[in-house]
């Protein structure tokens, strides 16, 4: 991606952020991101709703308001299936609801394989965008949602687990995180750097923040929360294929303790959809954001790990 010289320009591609952002005045910002995938529960409605909270998850990352939102709708054109398209339309609606912004318009595409998604936009005051680039040696690093989402999706594609079996990865999936960013904005200046944790896995969306603000970051592994039963599919295979290539991927920027086993390591590597946000705070205001978060009802406030000089290794993960 060409980086564009604009002051107008406030975060693009650059900084591998989660939205662009562009500024309109001195008191106003747009924020825009966009996401769409193929399903990955049953469940039309579940699936429409997991795709709308994980397409706003990109400004609340950033710290803005949702205002509005497109629908992107790859689907067969077979009539038969168009029911299952209104319930996942009905999905994205709720979401878009929650998240007190418009379902406004869209577009469609016959296409054999389902997809679907939107694109959002919202808004921000321009001097208070939370990007990946502000994280600062000492801050504490949160995050907001167990990991395994990748891991027991696949293992409910492989028949090897039905709906019912993973129906609390299908409750954290479908949460938004704005009570996530709604505690991280009480905080103001305290929060350095944020990013939602999605397909390249948490140690992925780590190692961009870390590689964006110029600093290194040690986790410690058995502080991360994952969903029950992840650690069993993962020593019985059932890894995506996106988790292996993401683990491939940080293990260049990786030191492991060697006491953090295969499956951990998977584990942290996992390929998330609608995955929480990964914080990073001021240690002084650790525990008061933690607080704040619990208010909020997210699905997990727990601390990782923490933000250091930068190092030969970006990430450093210890027992
Ligand atoms: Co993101």
């Amino acid at each position: 991606m060409p980086h564009v010289d604009d002051p107008r320009v406030l975060v693009d591609a650059v900084t591998r952020d989660d939205a662009a952002v562009f500024k309109l005045s001195d008191e106003k910002a747009i924020v825009v991101s966009v996401d769409f995938f193929a399903p990955i529960v049953d469940d039309p409605y579940a699936f429409g709703r997991i795709a709308g909270a994980n397409a706003f998850s990109d400004l609340y990352a950033m710290g803005a308001t949702p205002l509005l939102a497109l629908n992107l709708v790859a689907w067969p054109r077979d009539p038969s299936m168009l029911e299952l398209l209104g319930s996942a339309l009905e999905g994205g609606l709720d979401a878009a609801r929650e998240a007190g912004a418009f379902v406004l318009g869209g577009h469609s595409i016959d296409d054999k394989e389902p997809k679907y998604g939107m694109v959002t936009v919202g808004e921000i005051h321009p001097d208070r965008v939370i990007s990946n680039a502000g994280a600062m040696p000492g801050d504490l690093l949160i995050l907001t949602k167990p990991l395994g989402t990748g891991i027991l999706s696949t293992a409910l594609k492989r028949d090897l687990l039905i709906e019912s079996d993973i129906r609390y990865a299908i409750e954290v999936m479908s949460e938004l995180n704005a009570g996530a960013a709604k505690a991280m904005l009480e905080l103001g200046n305290a929060v350095h750097a944020a990013t939602d944790v999605t397909g390249f896995g948490l140690l992925g969306h780590l190692r961009s923040m870390m590689e964006a603000s110029g600093k290194s970051a040690r986790v410690s592994a058995g502080d991360v929360p994952i969903i029950e039963g992840v650690s069993d599919l993962i020593e019985r295979d059932s890894v995506p294929g996106g988790t292996k290539s993401n683990l491939a991927h940080v293990n260049e920027v990786t030191a492991w303790s060697d006491s953090v086993s295969d499956v951990g390591r998977l584990a942290l590597s996992d390929a998330q959809t609608s995955g929480g946000l990964l914080i990073a705070v001021e240690p002084s205001k650790a525990s008061d954001l933690i607080k704040l978060l619990q208010q909020q009802e997210t699905p997990v406030a727990a601390q990782i790990g923490e933000v250091v000089e930068k190092g030969k290794a970006v990430i450093e993960v210890i027992d």
